[in-house]
């Protein structure tokens, strides 16, 4: 008994990819049930034990089950004396290049349905660089309708050699080819005398033995921290699923990202004692020392994880809306989950021949490799070297929805070997100094909108408080630091983020930043929110309405936006998200300049982040 092995057939229509799966189960006899059972086969034949293995429903894609999405694939299982086999039905046309991800993410060998009559085609290379993308190694060419080639030899020599140097071009490391007839039966489950040439195995022979973990070099002891479990003062445990190597009571690990050094005083696995775990089982572990370790944190040995900011992937973008470079997103990677931004996309592949194009936007469907920036450290390797470190999705930050999937093909050196470089002066000393909390108050709304007046007047009266401050202003910033910015989405993305890290900076000296920006995306308002700490980001909507701001036209600009005059004019012709948790909400039309900062000014000091203790004693 070889175990589980998990499936993906693609192929379109006509190709016949029903018949086969269909003619595989009919003449094995094969019972198949649905998805749910599926799961309690896997996790009967799996490593748990027979519970149910929930991991299963998280694996790579299957995340985005829990971002609510249903996708339409369709697992199916059947059992042989040999094997239990899962399956995923994903339908092959382009549109659904999605589905077939999700199919593949899951699985660990693709049957690839080629017509014997039509040859190789160019959504063949589709389906086979969609399903190497997503990790899989073991690849059957199943060419099907020999019937119709009469069973031709040298027709299929003709189309073996295509498929192998496809699979050259793909890189693709194992490759079967079988001809195969799925209407007539040859070669599926038996062999027939119309092909007497052929002296391979048939295809589910050649499934029911193909030993998919050979060559899987995974190294070292690696376990995600999943939770942290402390049910009372003496005890404090790590749980997680050791996904490589194994452990043993007493042995040394390391904790990634902070690289402390602690002993396993002991593991418990469903709450036994154990002297050793390893792959597969989930465990809690508990340390020899106090080491800083939370969730997302890796418990390792042995390997050549990376610990780092920035990497180059390769991701398929499954958004409707198109891809920006810049754009910003949470990252969700191993057991971690935080803020990142594509920082470049260098080039699309294109899926049916390969060639590299370059491109400043990604649209649904598309294939690019990209450069990914992270907030914080965080712990992956290389996807070749170790899948479930190696894949991360990309969730919309205002649509909660998974925006790709991708997967980590090298780290970036420059960030590996940037170290924080810790000062002796800190952000509390420097501020304790001017006897203020710094804080960034964030000042979004239309142009014409009254921010520019507004923060300029709060900083005069915040100034005249004794008060330490500077104002970042749109208009102005765009005239040096940010002249080589349009107001493009990836412009504008790019403006606040450098924004952001300056009003960061400022804070860090100990001042009060206010920013006036339009800052028309909630997307990137949230990435200044991390960038600068939720702790001093005060988000005030300065929300004037877009009539009242056009009928204002302080600058004429609204009249020239509306002649077609100027592209991408917020309000007109690009939109404004706006925000919907505002700390403060001010619109300027009802209230003079004065009444509308002193209106500010009152609700800031009843905000904790901004006026700390002394709000709390009010
Ligand atoms: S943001 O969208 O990137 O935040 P920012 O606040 O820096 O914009 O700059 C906005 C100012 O640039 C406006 O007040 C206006 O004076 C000017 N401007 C010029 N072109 C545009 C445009 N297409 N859309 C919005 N503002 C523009």
């Amino acid at each position: 008994m070889k175990g589980l092995l998990k499936f993906i057939t693609c192929g379109s229509v006509d190709d016949g990819k029903s018949t086969l799966i269909g003619h595989m189960l009919y003449d094995a006899k094969l019972l198949f049930t649905d998805q749910e059972q599926a799961l309690v086969l896997e996790s009967k034949v799996g490593s748990r034990g027979g519970k149910i293995d929930y991991s299963l429903l998280l694996d790579g894609l299957m995340a985005e089950r829990e971002q609510g999405i249903t996708i339409d694939v369709a697992y199916r299982y059947f059992t042989t004396e040999k094997r239990s086999f899962i399956v995923a039905d994903t339908p092959g046309h382009e549109e659904y290049t999605r589905n077939m991800a999700v199919g593949a993410s899951f699985a660990d060998l693709a049957v690839i349905l080629v017509d014997a009559s039509q040859g190789v085609l160019v959504q063949t290379r589709r389906h086979a660089r969609i399903c190497a993308l997503m990790g899989i190694q073991y690849f059957v060419f199943a060419v099907n309708k020999m019937d119709l080639v009469h069973y031709s030899q040298k027709e299929y020599k003709k189309l073996e050699k295509e498929i192998k140097k496809l699979a050259v071009d793909l890189e693709l490391s194992h490759v079967k080819v079988i001809p195969v007839s799925a209407t007539e039966g040859d070669n599926i489950t038996l062999k027939y005398s119309h092909m007497p040439w052929y002296e391979g195995k048939t295809l589910l022979d050649y499934l029911e033995t193909v030993d998919i973990e050979e060559g899987k070099g995974e190294e070292g002891f690696v376990m995600p921290v999943q939770r942290v479990c402390r049910p009372n003062q003496n005890f404090r445990g790590f749980q997680g699923q050791i996904e490589a190597g194994s452990i043993r009571e007493g042995e040394e690990v390391t904790v990634l990202p902070s690289g402390e050094r602690a002993e396993v005083s002991s593991i418990l696995a469903a709450d036994q004692k154990m002297p050793q775990a390893e792959k597969g089982q989930a465990v809690t572990i508990s340390l020899s020392r106090e080491v800083d370790v939370s969730r997302g944190c890796v418990l390792t040995n042995d390997t050549e994880l990376k610990v780092s900011t920035m990497f180059t992937s390769t991701l398929l973008w499954m958004d409707d809306k198109e891809l920006t470079q810049g754009k910003n997103f949470l990252i969700k990677i191993g057991t971690k989950m935080l803020p990142a931004s594509v920082m470049e996309i260098k080039y699309r592949v294109d899926i049916h021949t390969g060639e590299q194009i370059a491109v400043s936007k990604l649209y649904k469907n598309e294939i690019a490799v990209c450069d990914i920036a992270v907030v914080s450290p965080v712990v992956y390797d290389t996807f070749a070297r170790h899948k479930s470190m190696g894949s991360f999705i990309l969730i919309d930050r205002v649509s909660n929805m998974t925006s790709a999937c991708g997967v980590v093909e090298h780290s970036l050196r420059r960030s590996e070997n940037i170290v924080w470089q810790k000062l002796d002066l800190t952000r509390e000393t420097r501020a304790a100094k001017m006897g203020q909390k710094p804080v960034t108050l964030w000042f979004t709304g239309l142009s014409g909108s009254g921010k520019s007046a507004l923060a300029n007047e709060i900083e005069k009266r915040l100034s005249i408080a004794g008060r330490y401050t500077m104002l970042l202003d749109g208009d102005n910033i765009r005239m040096g630091l940010n002249k080589n910015l349009g107001f493009e989405p990836e412009d504008r993305i790019e403006n606040i983020r450098r924004i952001a890290e300056v009003a960061k900076l400022m804070n860090d000296a100990g001042l009060i930043v206010l920013t006036s920006f339009i800052s028309p995306f909630e997307s990137d308002r949230q990435n200044a929110r991390s960038i600068i700490g939720e702790e001093n980001f005060i988000e005030i909507y300065v929300s004037t309405s877009l009539e009242e701001c056009e009928k204002r036209d302080v600058k004429g600009l609204y009249r020239k936006a509306r002649e077609g005059k100027i592209p991408n004019f917020t309000g007109i012709s690009s939109p404004y998200e706006p925000p919907e948790h505002a700390d403060i909400v001010v619109d300027t039309s009802r209230k003079s300049l004065e009444e509308a900062a002193e209106n500010v000014l009152g609700q800031l000091e009843g905000i904790r982040k901004y006026a700390g203790e002394r709000s709390e004693s009010c």
